[in-house]
């Protein structure tokens, strides 16, 4: 009898949101990763806690028909990845429960999600963070871990970044990004010597570190600039097909007045700003500072711009959103972090907008959040998905919220 042979067998159910699957052992839950729903696996327990069991399939005994060979030989063992095991389209199947079921738990809202496909399903990753150990690898991280799996060349990462930067960093992060324009640089906090820039990586500058190069990017005849540590877009079709979503949604007319929440360097600003026109007014609110320094030079032609470097929170608390939108806010935009929006929901509710656009990159934030914004006297009208993050368990929303 082989090792694995000890190892317990179970019937696999639904897809949960985080990557895994659930299953049930002697009683327990279990979040199985490396599945699909319906398969019979052999698992290794990961992970105890006083609630569930966390494990891996290790070996796949009754097949699920959405299985495929993964094209990366280091699924499994690196973490960046949940799916590639799975069919890209099987892949927004599964996406698209999960969101239902976070819309139906955490809501109450009964709606099927079709997740919308992006198209390059590999190489599409502009931003990567591949991390240094204290042995000098660098690799990407094991799931749920700080070792680093010595990675050659990542699939998911764009082919301007799929090589692992070959060069012996400090231990830490060393962020790789790629531009729209073709622009390439390495962020770390680490000095990297300049006999040992990489091949237009490492700009020829020499010394970099965080937050000080930048990069341009290039979205439907507007302009942007990146400082390199800031906020972007990852997939290459991300920026324009969130933008197009978000004007959809926000239905904006000339003259009005509209707020741009965790605004970034002021992607959706920008686009705001043509629709409302010189006679309309958009206000763009972002707390990092070096986002909103390039928010500044990305959006200073647009005069009926303003900017507000603040938390959100406190710029809605204290007065200053509506302030800079003369007291009157027909639409407001939001695109927080994973976290979600749970402190600002009160405070944004009493703008009084017309229509909300809420982008989500968790849809159980956005559930809660949506949730928290139904007994505020607003609805959920649409929602769309989007396969922004193939391979992974990453899927982005755009709800529109209307008021009641
Ligand atoms: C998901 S990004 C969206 C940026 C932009 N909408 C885009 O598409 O490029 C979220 C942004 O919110 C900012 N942020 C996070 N928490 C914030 C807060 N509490 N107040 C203001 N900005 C915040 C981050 O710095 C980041 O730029």
């Amino acid at each position: 009898m082989t090792e694995s042979e000890d190892l317990p067998v179970v019937e696999v159910g639904p897809v949960a949101h985080g990557g895994h699957c659930v299953a049930r052992l002697d009683g327990q839950v279990v979040f199985v990763r490396h599945t699909l729903p319906g398969e019979t696996v052999r698992v290794r327990i990961t992970d105890r806690t006083s609630r569930f069991l966390r494990a891996d399939a290790v070996e796949v005994l009754e097949p699920s028909p959405d299985r495929v060979e993964p094209p990366c030989p280091y699924a499994g063992d690196c973490g960046g990845c949940d799916f590639q095991h799975v069919d890209p389209a099987a892949q927004r199947r599964l996406l698209g429960t999960v969101v239902s079921e976070q819309l139906q738990r955490l809501a109450g809202i009964e709606r099927d999600v079709e997740v919308e496909e992006l198209s390059p399903v590999l190489g599409w990753r502009t931003r990567t963070t591949y991390t240094t150990d204290r042995h000098g690898r660098t690799g990407l991280r094991r799931h749920r871990s700080h070792e680093v799996v010595d990675v050659e060349r990542c699939l998911i990462a764009h082919p301007g970044l799929a090589e692992v930067p070959a060069l012996s960093w400090d231990p830490g992060p060393v962020e790789a990004v790629v531009s729209s324009t073709g622009e390439r640089l390495v962020v770390t906090d680490s000095r990297v010597p300049r006999d040992l820039a990489l091949d237009g990586l490492v700009d020829s500058n020499g010394h970099r570190r965080a937050g000080r190069a930048h990069v341009r990017e290039h979205v439907s005849g507007h302009d942007f600039r990146v400082s390199g540590s800031g906020f972007w877009q990852v997939h290459p079709q991300a920026a324009a097909t969130l933008s197009d979503a978000v004007l959809a949604g926000a239905q904006v007319g000339v003259g009005d007045h509209v707020a741009d929440l965790y605004a970034g360097v002021g992607l959706f600003t920008a686009f705001l700003a043509d629709a409302v026109g010189e006679t309309g007014r958009v206000v763009s609110v972002e707390g990092d500072p070096g986002g909103h320094r390039d928010a500044r030079r990305n959006l200073h032609h647009l005069e009926q711009v303003r900017l507000l470097k603040a938390p959100v929170e406190r710029s809605l608390r204290d007065g200053s959103t509506l302030g800079a939108l003369d007291g009157r806010c027909d639409v407001v935009v939001l695109d927080p972090p994973r976290t979600g929006a749970k402190k600002a929901v009160p405070d944004l509710a009493r703008l009084g907008a017309r229509r909300l656009v809420y982008v989500a990159c968790d849809p159980a934030a956005l559930a809660r959040d949506v949730a928290a914004l139904q007994e505020r006297g607003y609805r959920l009208d649409s929602l769309r998905a989007f396969a922004l993050f193939p391979m992974t368990h990453h899927v982005e929303c755009v709800a529109v919220l209307v008021s009641t």
